[in-house]
């Protein structure tokens, strides 16, 4: 009765003169032609308040894309008692039919949605074709076939029955509503997050981050055109804490599906403790937070290879992947081949608007980000820490961070250490001897445990590295850089205080939306 393994949705490469760009070009004129009303959709209906948030490119923010209708607090509880009275049904529908629905939003996005998402994300969140097109097509495409396959795997699991006895185990859905709360970077996250707890049956409650409200918007209409059933996901639009003092509180709140930041998350998880009388099942919580993602160059490694895995890794979508390396060690005996070769290919690329398809690097999210990149930046050079590349910055157009490189010498240094979220990557320069300080250096720095990299050519330095580093990234990646993972291929997700590691796009983290009852049947 399973669905076999799907086959990764193929990215398309958006060549001068192909159908594809072309489609893509008239999606992006359409999306800047009229400004949107971006209503929340709460069982089905718009809602629009009338209290307007405009909605801007990053790369050129006195253009307005559109408004969002921000709510209040009656909006949240209007979106938990929609959500509550479509529970019976959605979760007595069958598999079948709950699959059949985000199967066939994949199919829509694959096809007549593919340009108008990947517009909305480009324009909404300053992403280049190259990068909107792994995230917000095909990486949501993949995250909805393959969820699909791994619930049917998940139904399949059944317990030994001996002979005069029936065991089973019924997978329900959790008992209340699930709550969604989204960043603003990957639109596949923004899809995933409310479509893989509805796809086990649990009925969502969604907010996304506002800089993603054009993409979100997109996404709640697919799902519509779908045949998703009303009130089975809820799109709000309300501060944060706001709506969080509502959830949180209510007796069916049964999970939160979060991606953001770490302090976010330690708040909301105070907060669900503090509540924790009030509920009447304990809510699961999952949540991919921070990262302080670190490329490890050894002495053996290829220097090419290095190169790339350092401007890829680091710079591509201005470094504001979860999954970004903002720290690396790079060996002395290889520094001035590898700083030549990142300051050269950076040098080669453009940065400027999506609508530009040569501009490799776009602009960061917003004014906060912008400043706080811009205030480290300064701090750096005052320090006396060596910009080797970079360090540049306007938000005369837009919010334009120029890639840049930071030479520390004090491998603890603030850059080292915290989560900036932009293209900034500092590098500690190591003697080649040093390498296990290196190695007790990435342990100790940050609290985090995402991504990280090696590069090394050498196969015991490969085997003790990747034993040594066990600790320090969900997502480890060898002579590659360490963003980029793929629904199906390399399941996502980070430790220590980098999330629960409840790996995005596999069974484990469906798993976390089911609540199983074990049924013996004495035959
Ligand atoms: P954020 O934490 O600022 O916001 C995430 C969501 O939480 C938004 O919808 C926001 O409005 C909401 N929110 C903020 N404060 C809240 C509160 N007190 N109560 C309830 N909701 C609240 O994150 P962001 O800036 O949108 O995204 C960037 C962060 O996300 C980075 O830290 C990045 O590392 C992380 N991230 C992690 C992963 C991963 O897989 N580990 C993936 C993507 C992004
Ligand atoms: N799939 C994204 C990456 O690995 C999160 O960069």
């Amino acid at each position: 009765t399973g669905v076999p393994m799907p086959q990764n949705e193929p990215v398309k490469e958006y060549r001068a003169g192909s159908p594809e760009r072309q489609a893509l070009r008239q999606a992006l004129q359409e999306a800047k032609r009229v400004e949107k009303e971006l209503p929340m959709v709460i069982n089905g209906k718009p809602i629009e308040t009338g209290k307007r948030i405009r909605v801007v490119p990053p790369h050129e923010h006195k253009h307005t894309l559109g408004y969002l209708h921000e709510g209040d607090a009656s909006h949240v509880t209007q979106a938990i008692d929609a959500a509550l009275a479509a529970r019976t049904a959605w979760a007595e529908t069958s598999w079948e039919h709950r699959a059949s629905i985000f199967l066939k939003a994949a199919d829509l996005i694959a096809g007549p949605y593919r340009a108008k998402l990947n517009a909305a994300t480009m324009l909404g969140q300053s992403k280049n074709v190259y990068q909107a097109e792994i995230d917000s097509a095909c990486e949501l495409i993949d995250f909805l076939r393959f969820n699909v396959h791994y619930m049917t795997e998940i139904y399949s699991e059944q317990p030994y029955s001996p002979p005069g006895v029936w065991n089973r185990l019924e997978y329900r859905a959790l008992e209340g509503f699930v709550f969604a709360l989204t960043p603003f970077n990957f639109t596949a996250i923004a899809g995933n997050l409310p479509t893989s707890a509805a796809l086990m049956g649990n009925v969502v409650v969604w907010k996304p981050a506002y800089t993603q409200a054009y993409a979100a918007q997109v996404i709640m209409e697919i799902l519509q055109e779908s045949g998703l059933p009303d009130g089975v996901i809820n799109l709000i639009y309300v501060d944060g804490p706001e709506a969080g003092d509502v959830i949180f509180k209510h007796p069916d709140f049964a999970g939160i599906h979060f991606t953001g930041s770490t302090g976010v998350f330690q708040t909301i998880w105070k907060e669900i403790g503090n509540n924790i009388g009030t509920y009447k099942t304990y809510p699961r919580i999952v949540g991919e937070t921070g990262g302080k993602d670190y490329i490890l160059v050894h002495p053996t490694a290829n220097v090419t290879e290095a190169v790339v895995a350092m401007v890829r890794g680091a710079f591509e979508y201005q470094g504001q992947k979860c999954s970004a390396a903002s720290r690396a060690y790079i060996p002395a005996s290889l520094w001035p081949a590898i700083q030549e070769g990142v300051k050269t290919e950076l040098a080669r690329q453009k940065m400027g608007s999506v609508e530009d398809f040569t501009c490799l690097f776009n602009a960061v999210i917003d004014e906060r980000s912008f400043k706080k990149l811009a205030a480290y930046i300064d701090q750096a050079k005052a320090d006396g820490a060596t910009i080797v590349a970079g360090g540049n910055y306007s938000s005369e157009e837009g919010y334009f961070v120029e890639p840049t490189i930071i030479q520390v010498n004090d491998p603890k240094y603030r850059t080292m250490c915290d989560e900036l979220f932009g293209p900034v990557l500092s590098v500690y320069v190591y003697d080649d001897e040093a390498i296990d300080d290196v190695i007790e250096l990435i342990d100790t720095t940050s609290p985090y445990a995402l991504t990280g990299a090696i590069l090394a050519k050498d196969r015991y330095a490969i085997e003790t590295l990747t034993k040594k580093l066990t600790n320090t990234a969900g997502n480890f990646y060898i002579n590659d850089k360490p963003t980029g993972a793929v629904v199906g291929q390399q399941p996502f997700g980070g430790a220590r205080a980098s999330g629960t590691n409840d790996k995005a796009g596999s069974a484990l983290n469906l798993l976390r939306w089911v609540s199983v009852r074990t049924i013996k049947e004495t035959l």
